[in-house]
């Protein structure tokens, strides 16, 4: 990170300002401060910016704190709620508002980014780029320059440019600081030079940079996010292969990450995907492109969307069978509540989904979750939480993993055992010693592997043969 940090700016710095301090907002508002960029972080929230102003991130992001604070500290980062303040002080402006999914529908909610825009457009008195960072439909910016030319007091002042944004929580300061690549979507060359102004450090890092219409670079955000959940997808649809036949999905997976063109990232069976972005994008993506009269070229999506919801479904009836067939008053111990670890976040999460499905077949669920307790307990009163893990596993019938965190990952399988009613654990996350738990007496179940692990022991069996015949 200090590589980039301590780097002399080359041309005028830009003033910046970040429009949304939600988790995209907040943490490029201080990773750009923690570059030497002036930053001014807006959003309408009151209540968020006050606790970012008393150096408090209002969500959890390893790191994210500690620089908060020193970018605080050094004056570069400062909060408001002002738009005349913000257009006044701001020579590039990002949008990192949400575009949450439409109650009802499949579509984005582009309220908040319109008024984000409009809001800034308005007040401009000098030459300002607005920049869109959130995951729009795509011909999203062409609309939003109409309306920032007609609501500007001079159109010819203000512009407007498409930066999307690949970060992914649990690493949001990295992938800021470090992206695999920078797409900047620009319709002049005025917008380009602003644009590469405000990330200079980063491109002097050697970042590779797309520069490309407004259009491509919204498409560039949907089209990865939809590349990845397909990825997903993939190999759990294998995964449902391997349940009917009894080979292992992991091994498969394995296998096939060996081979460099399809790499093993994003290829990890399970539960499958959640989150804010994953979902949405893809089900924003199809809705789209059916508005666009070529809803069938994404229409494999749709799969990849329901082989998704399979999984959780498939996972309640895996915890079903290792509880003898009836949920009904079984104790089930949750572990897990984030959509993933290293995130509070639980949009869409999995787990959630999962623990509430249990409940809904009468099981008495208890879920723990190490950071997003507070988040799953407002959106699932419904639910019952245990205040540690121990307590969570304490007299249960089976112990669900559905959120792969470290301190699950690394708990003593003969520890746990001491704790449970009984030895039954479904690992949704394919994160557990599979060899471990078996010798220390737990029946250990995951999607895709067989219930016992011959495959293992026939692949030891031939190492074994082999051995002989040498
Ligand atoms: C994602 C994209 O990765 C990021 O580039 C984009 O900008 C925002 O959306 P994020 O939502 O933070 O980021 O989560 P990510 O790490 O991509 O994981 C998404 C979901 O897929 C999680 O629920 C995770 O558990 C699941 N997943 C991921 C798998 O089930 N298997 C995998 O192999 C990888």
């Amino acid at each position: 990170m200090t590589d980039i940090i301590d780097q002399p700016m080359a041309t005028p710095r830009p003033r910046l300002t970040v429009v949304g301090t939600g988790y995209l907002g907040a943490t490029h508002a201080v990773s750009m401060a923690s570059l030497g960029y002036e930053v001014l972080g807006v959003d309408v929230d009151q209540a968020k910016i006050d606790r970012l102003t008393r150096g408090e991130v209002p969500f959890h992001e390893p790191g994210l704190p500690e620089m908060l604070d020193e970018a605080l500290a050094s004056g570069n980062l400062r909060f408001t709620t002002s738009f005349d303040e913000a257009a006044e002080f701001g020579d590039v402006h990002f949008v990192c508002v949400g575009t949450p999914q439409l109650h009802g529908s499949h579509a984005a909610n582009l309220a908040y980014v319109e008024a984000a825009f409009t809001a800034i457009a308005q007040r401009v008195r000098k030459s300002t780029l607005i920049v869109g960072k959130s995951t729009v439909p795509v011909g999203t910016a062409e609309r939003l320059a109409d309306m920032v030319a007609a609501a500007a007091p001079d159109p010819d002042l203000v512009e407007v440019a498409w930066n999307p944004e690949f970060l992914r929580e649990g690493y949001a300061v990295q992938d800021t600081l470090h992206p695999d690549r920078l797409v900047f979507g620009v319709s002049s060359e005025r917008a380009e030079t602003s644009l590469r102004a405000a990330f200079e450090p980063v491109l002097e890092a050697g970042t590779p940079l797309v520069v490309a219409d407004m259009k491509t670079a919204e498409l560039v955000k949907v089209a990865a996010n939809s590349f990845l959940a397909t990825k997903i997808s993939y190999i759990n649809a294998m995964a449902e292969i391997c349940e009917v036949t009894g080979a292992d999905v992991n091994l498969l997976a394995s296998a096939l990450s060996y081979d460099d063109r399809i790499g093993a990232r994003f290829l990890k069976p399970g539960l499958g995907f959640g989150g804010g972005c994953l979902p949405k994008d893809i089900r924003a993506f199809m809705h789209r492109a059916e508005e666009l009269g070529v809803g069938h070229a994404v229409e494999f999506l749709h799969e990849v969307d329901e082989i998704n919801a399979r999984r959780r479904r498939r996972t309640v009836d895996l915890v079903r069978e290792l509880a003898g067939g009836d949920l009904r008053g079984m104790r089930i111990a949750c572990l897990g509540a984030a959509f993933k670890p290293n995130s509070d976040d639980i949009r869409d999460a999995p787990a959630l989904d999962v623990a509430d499905m249990l409940r809904a077949q009468a099981a008495d669920v208890v879920v723990y979750d190490p950071e997003a307790m507070g988040n799953a307990r407002e959106a699932y009163p419904q639910l019952d939480y245990a205040p540690t893990f121990a307590e969570c596993v304490k007299g249960a019938d089976v112990v669900v993993l559905l959120t792969e965190w470290a301190r699950f990952r690394e708990a003593d399988p003969e520890m746990m055992g001491e704790l449970v009613r009984h030895r039954a654990m479904v690992d949704g996350r394919h994160a557990l010693d599979a060899d471990a738990y078996r010798s220390a007496g737990w029946e250990y179940r995951a999607l895709g592997r067989p219930a016992q692990p011959q495959t293992v022991r026939l692949v030891e069996d031939v190492k074994d043969q082999v051995a002989a015949m040498a």
